[in-house]
């Protein structure tokens, strides 16, 4: 058997712009997380558009000559990870009235920051649902155009929602004629906000269905979009080809928008058993945000959260966590979504963790934030696995993460697009 023999190219993390593909990444194991396989001394090849070529047996694999080579085989590799749910353009930092004096181009900048090391922690996709002035829209270009660095994005654009709601800025008194960009109400309002949203750049609408934790003056459990708000704006944005994410909490918000034909439920916290199997009937995709609870609690007033949303986060994260576990069980469709930047971006990965606390093998949520979460963002047939024709997205650890979960805690390695974003390996 010949050996291919491995020219190490040290790329070091500072020294960017990364060199790019065509190239080889030679991984003492790979995970095959449509399978669950363990996979030894495999090699990945990939050409100069940084798409993926050919993935087999290190012995197997006629590496083309002269490309980079990258040397990982005392590591694990996996796909480049997926967050369903992030805002880049918000920082912990700002939470509660602080948040009022972040100008739309001092978000973007937020962003930009946020977006780099989003990537570096192994995310290589996100789905960014709700951001200021479409500052999201010109971050996810930024990113394409190779301006700066972050993950590939799919982005929704301002969300929509009703006044006074969850998507709503309830800040600040009356005199002020304050409302956000994405406000909407009824069903025709609501229809012509997609048709603008979609104008200025949005892959996807995000609408908020039931009230949040985070804003002032409503409660998780309360209704805010209607059934029949919600069929418009699902109507409309399928027509025009955009999926729809609905921040939902309540038992009756997530039914409403499940049986409004909304694509995905965020939060999903006070599901009930006919919400499970409605989504099952759907096939609407259920991603809880499990690992927010945690700091809302021990950080959230700190950060400047409003006393009331500590008050309602109470009332809600336990019961999100036990309801995780429940849909899981019965078998709902899920993907992985945190949230971020309601807690620290690069942070991502502490949720793996927490959904193996509530029930998920490590596969399981290694599935939700790959094959699955490619899926929901209608990506599937270019992320979420390592297989031919699938962007060179690829990250490595140390550790066995379908043994320990958390070793996707300390990402090593990260490929996007056969591009080197990160390589720890080397700078040693
Ligand atoms: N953005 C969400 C809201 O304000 C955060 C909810 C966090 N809590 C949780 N248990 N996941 O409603």
């Amino acid at each position: 058997m010949r050996k291919v023999v491995f020219v190490l190219v040290f790329v070091f993390m500072q020294s960017l712009p990364a060199y790019s593909g065509p190239g080889a990444v030679r991984c003492g194991k790979l995970l095959d997380v449509r399978t669950g396989q363990m996979l030894s001394d495999q090699t990945v090849v990939f050409d100069a558009s940084g798409t993926i070529i050919s993935v087999g047996p290190t012995s197997a694999t006629k590496r083309p000559s002269g490309v980079m080579a990258i040397d990982l085989s005392n590591s694990t590799c996996l796909p480049g990870l997926i967050d369903v749910h992030t805002h880049l353009t918000g920082d912990p930092a700002n939470h509660g009235y602080s948040r009022l004096g972040i100008s739309v181009p001092r978000e973007a900048i937020i962003g930009a920051k946020n977006a780099r090391l989003t990537l570096r922690a192994g995310f290589t996709t996100v789905r960014n649902l709700g951001a200021h002035g479409y500052t999201d829209v010109a971050i996810r270009d930024g990113i394409d155009a190779g301006d700066i660095e972050g993950p590939r994005m799919r982005v929704s654009g301002p969300p929509l929602g009703i006044t006074g709601g969850h998507c709503d800025n309830n800040l600040l008194p009356s005199e002020f004629h304050y409302k956000s960009d994405g406000v909407a109400d009824g069903p025709w309002a609501a229809r012509a906000k997609v048709r603008e949203t979609v104008k200025y750049g949005a892959d996807l609408i995000k609408i908020c269905a039931s009230g949040g934790v985070l804003s002032k003056g409503d409660q998780p459990d309360t209704p805010q979009y209607t059934l029949e708000e919600m069929q418009a704006i699902a109507e409309e944005a399928h027509k025009l080809g955009r999926k729809v994410a609905a921040h939902a909490h309540g038992t009756q918000s997530i039914k409403d928008a499940i049986r409004a034909g909304i694509d995905s439920i965020e939060h999903s916290s006070l599901i009930d058993d006919e919400g499970i199997a409605l989504a099952k009937q759907h096939g609407t995709y259920l991603v809880f945000d499990i690992y927010n609870d945690d700091f809302i609690l021990q950080e959230g007033a700190k950060a400047g959260m409003l006393p009331e949303s500590i008050e309602k986060e109470k009332k809600v994260g336990r019961l999100q966590r036990e309801n995780f576990r429940h849909a899981f069980q019965a078998g709902a469709k899920m993907a992985f979504g945190t949230d971020a930047g309601v807690y620290p971006h690069g942070d991502n990965a502490k949720q793996f963790g927490k959904m193996v606390e509530w029930g998920m093998k490590p596969l399981d949520a290694i599935q939700a934030a790959t094959v699955n979460a490619a899926d929901l963002l209608g990506w599937a047939d270019r992320i979420g696995v390592l297989e031919t024709g699938h962007f060179a997205d690829l990250i490595a650890v140390s550790g066995d993460p379908a043994s320990d979960v958390r070793a996707l805690e300390s990402v090593k390695f990260v490929l996007k697009g056969g591009t080197v974003a990160r390589n720890d390996y080397a700078s040693k």
